[in-house]
């Protein structure tokens, strides 16, 4: 047996120095150490020997045992240094990487920003007021008397008695006045909710940006100077303007701005319906009546207003035909800004 053993320990000395991949390692580790190895297999006869015989045989084999399990280990090491060396080999690592998806603004917030850029550059602060407002703020302050249509309720969110949604940012002109005194300069962008069926134009909430300018002396040409050089940063150099008598309730003289249409250039297209103009927004000189509720002297200041929409101008800039793109989270969609 003992001569055995010695044998087995030779060969596998031999077979190991040879073997040249880990795979031919593996199986040599089966073949000599493996629960049906030949070294478990010699030592199966082990209880037919007498004790002391046994000892002697029992310590040998284990000796064996040792001295093949080290020359496995030794002999593995640089085997596997060479497959990781082979695997970086085949690997080009000069390929870029896999970059996560990285997330980017939404279109709304984009234009947003860009329209808040320019008026900074005119000197306009930005600032917010709440979406949650009350009767007041939204309508009597604004000087829209208790029998305006727009209040009635199916014009108007109403959460509970005197607290509604705001329908319009101009809410915000009357609470920076009541603070601050002029000359102010601001404009205010957010959320205004309006109770209409939805379609590919109407949205029950959307963005507008209102803005206000109170000193004394502002004049209806001091509107139209800022106007028109908004409408030119946003829509181009070529943009040309007009201004169409209107009516709102805060403002005297009152007038809805169009531009030229920036898909035809004025000429006549799907877009503009022919028309060549496309209204972008609302303006005016505020009223002396809005002035008095936030006690004002209309005798001191004037000022002028305005409010735009923000998808109204967001489609026309991307040419998007449909308003509930920008509230339905389609990444398809979202992807291509
Ligand atoms: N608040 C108006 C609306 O929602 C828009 C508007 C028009 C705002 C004229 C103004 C303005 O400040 O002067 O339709």
């Amino acid at each position: 047996m003992e001569r055995l053993l010695k044998e087995i320990e030779k060969e596998a000395i031999g077979r190991i120095a040879e073997a040249k991949q880990g795979s031919e390692l593996e199986t040599l580790k089966k073949t000599y150490l493996g629960r049906k190895g030949k070294i478990s297999r010699i030592l199966k006869d082990i209880g037919k020997l007498s004790p002391d015989q046994r000892a002697a045989v029992g310590l040998m084999a284990n000796e064996v045992k040792q001295n093949i399990t080290r020359l496995f280990r030794l002999k593995s090491l640089p085997l596997k240094k060479e497959s990781s060396l082979k695997l970086k080999q085949r690997m080009d690592i000069s390929l870029p990487g896999i970059l996560p998806d990285i997330g980017h603004l939404h279109p709304l917030t984009r234009v947003i920003d860009e329209i808040a850029g320019i008026f900074r550059g005119l000197g306009f602060r930005l600032v917010e007021g709440p979406e949650i407002e009350t009767e007041y703020y939204n309508f009597q302050a604004l000087n829209m008397p208790i029998n305006h249509p727009s209040r009635e309720t199916f014009h108007t969110f109403y959460t509970s008695d005197n607290f509604l949604l705001r329908s319009q940012t101009s809410t915000v002109q009357i609470r920076v006045m009541q603070k601050e005194q002029p000359p102010i300069a601001i404009i205010a962008p957010g959320k205004v909710f309006r109770p209409d069926a939805t379609d590919a134009s109407h949205s029950f909430v959307f963005h507008q940006v209102e803005g206000l300018l109170v000193d004394e002396d502002v004049t209806f040409s001091d509107l139209k100077g800022t106007l028109f050089t908004f409408c030119r940063q946003m829509f181009g150099p070529e943009t040309k303007m007009r201004f169409r008598p209107h009516y709102f309730p805060f403002t005297e003289p009152s007038v809805e701005v169009d531009i030229s249409c920036i898909i035809c250039g004025g000429k006549g297209c799907r877009v503009c319906s022919q028309k060549g103009w496309l209204e972008i927004l609302g303006a005016g000189m505020v009223d002396p009546a809005v002035f008095e509720a936030v006690e004002y002297n209309p005798e001191e200041f004037t000022g002028f207003a305005f409010g735009m929409g923000i998808e109204r101008i967001a489609m026309l800039k991307y040419g998007i035909d449909d308003i509930r793109m920008f509230f339905e989270n389609d990444m398809r969609f979202l992807e291509q800004f």
